[in-house]
């Protein structure tokens, strides 16, 4: 039995390790790697640190518009299934190289599976959500993280072949948090205390790319005592094409995108978290840090009701105020299972030598 996975962007790659590691030990697998991110910073490096294998096979889509990439990633993708014939072709998050890896597979009748299924932040303005919602409708098995999820797909009528499997990412911290406190170095190069910071991520697209909300981010940012702001290429090249990043990192301490252990070290050792990412809202959770989210909207809705998490959008008050003042007021619940990719196995196992 042989599986593909498709892969191309940094969450992708954080996903798929745990799960490769465990499917190792009953199928056949492959790596197909679109190229979405190519900087060693934002891809070499999480396959050198979590002893991923190579890619099997490297489509080298690079960057580009919408339209270009999961054009390219549907086309290309494409040409290595219809080579390698995998019994079952698995997407992960919600990227372009989800949807692109998953309409390559469901047009050529191969059984897909999604892994983070179920996920809506309900504004189809976000990328991530039109990507979350087509592979979803496009995928024959999907894993879902929480029970939120599962409830997203009945809605959708999503019924058949829905697992609520638990996280995936759970899965990767506990592998790798304490191999990250060994390995990592990162709060002595950055001259940084534990708990005595603010770490910040910015680069989801109706954030960069409004320069209304992004100077409104960076000007409470440039006013946070503390702050750690590790810089997404994106943004970065947004910021220097309208002449912002020079000014910028002589105000705060910034850096280049960094690899999973120094990451999971800066995050659990911050006193907050500020941040649009989908995986840093749930990994702040997970490492108990409170979590200030730069949108007005979440797909990690149980992390905001649980009170770790709260959404100020770009509004700079609100930012300030949060940075300063926003303390979780109830004690966390258990929102995300450990345990999924052997969950996982069981599932394929069955579904696949049973099907
Ligand atoms: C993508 C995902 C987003 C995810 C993020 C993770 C989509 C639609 N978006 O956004 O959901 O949160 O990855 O990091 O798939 N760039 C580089 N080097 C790289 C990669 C990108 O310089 O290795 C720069 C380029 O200027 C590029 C820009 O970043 O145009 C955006 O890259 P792209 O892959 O289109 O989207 P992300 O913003 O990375
Ligand atoms: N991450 C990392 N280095 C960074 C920023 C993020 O290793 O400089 C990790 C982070 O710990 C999490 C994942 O990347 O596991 C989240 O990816 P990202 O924020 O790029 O995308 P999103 O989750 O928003 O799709």
């Amino acid at each position: 039995m042989k599986i593909a996975s498709v892969v191309g962007a940094r969450p992708n790659f954080i996903k798929l390790a745990p799960l490769f590691k465990t499917l190792k030990m009953r199928f056949t697998q492959l790596i197909i790697h679109t190229g979405q991110h190519y900087d060693y910073e934002m891809d070499r490096i999480f396959f050198d640190e979590l002893k991923i294998p190579d890619p099997d096979y490297h489509l080298g889509v690079g960057s580009g518009t919408h339209g270009y990439q999961v054009g390219e990633i549907l086309k290309k993708t494409e040409e290595v299934l219809i080579k390698e014939k995998p019994e079952l072709v698995i997407v992960y998050g919600d990227t372009n190289s989800t949807l692109g890896g998953a309409l390559a597979s469901c047009k050529l009748g191969i059984r897909t599976a999604h892994v983070e299924a179920g996920l809506r932040c309900f504004d189809r303005r976000m990328p991530e959500e039109i990507n979350r919602v087509l592979t979803d409708h496009s995928s024959d098995i999907l894993f879902c993280p929480t029970r939120l999820a599962v409830l997203n797909l009945k809605k959708e009528g999503i019924t058949r072949n829905v697992f609520r499997v638990g996280d995936v990412m759970v899965d990767s911290i506990k592998e790798n948090l304490k191999i990250a406190e060994r390995k990592s170095s990162i709060l002595d190069e950055l001259c940084l205390k534990p708990k005595t910071y603010i770490l910040a991520t910015l680069h989801r697209a109706e954030n960069t790319d409004t320069l209304e909300r992004l100077k409104a981010i960076l000007e409470a940012f440039e006013r946070i005592p503390n702050l750690v702001f590790v810089c997404h290429p994106r943004t970065r090249r947004i910021l220097e094409e309208n002449g912002l990043f020079a000014k910028l990192s002589e105000k705060i301490l910034m850096t280049p995108p960094l690899g999973y252990f120094d990451m999971l070290i800066l995050e659990k050792n911050a006193e907050k978290i500020l941040t649009d990412s989908g995986g840093v809202q749930k990994e702040a959770y997970l490492l108990n840090v409170p979590c200030v989210t730069l949108r007005e909207r979440t797909e990690w809705v149980e992390t905001v009701q649980a009170g770790w998490n709260i959404l100020v959008g770009a509004d700079k008050n609100l930012i300030l105020e949060s940075a300063r003042s926003f303390k979780p007021v109830s004690e966390k619940k258990k929102i995300f299972q450990a345990g999924a990719s052997k969950k996982i196995l069981r599932i394929l196992e069955n579904y696949l030598y049973n099907t």
